[in-house]
């Protein structure tokens, strides 16, 4: 089950991306907004997404604001939780394979649907390489105390 959330900056975007998802028949939750174009708080839908993923409710999420980064930046505040804002296929490639990242930000005022859901398709289908250096650094991460 994916997790899927995103502010009236992402909204456009994120009923694509849905869109997608429907007829590749990969189920999810939809979080919110509901609202269309209405203003609302990033943190408030990025906060839902975390909560599903780290309760186990869901696997992964997708989070989508205006640019990505601060529906990102929110949902890094969690541990256990590491967003990657991505741009392109390639870094959602990477960040799965090199940071086991859980959660994918994208931009609805940056890429395009075609793009967000290429983007969306290498990301779920990607999996972590688990090569012994990419889960020291995740560890790393996970263990930051300062
Ligand atoms: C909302 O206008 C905008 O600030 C938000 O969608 C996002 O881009 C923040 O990082």
């Amino acid at each position: 089950m994916i997790a899927l959330g995103c502010d009236h900056g992402g909204y456009a975007l994120m009923q694509e991306v849905k869109q997608h998802l429907d007829e590749q028949k990969i189920a999810y939750k939809d979080f919110g907004t509901y609202n269309g174009e209405e203003s609302v708080d990033y943190p408030d839908f990025a906060h839902k997404v975390v909560k599903a993923i780290l309760s186990g409710e869901c696997e992964k999420g997708i989070l989508i604001c205006g640019t990505g980064i601060g529906i990102s930046m929110a949902a890094n505040r969690f541990k256990g939780i590491r967003a990657a804002l991505c741009t392109d296929c390639y870094m959602a490639q990477k960040t799965r394979e090199h940071n086991d990242a859980n959660i994918l930000a994208m931009g609805g005022r940056v890429i395009g649907g075609g793009l967000a859901c290429q983007i969306t398709d290498t990301f779920l289908n990607t999996p972590f390489s688990e090569g012994e250096r990419h889960k020291r650094r995740i560890q790393k991460i996970e263990d930051t105390d300062i």
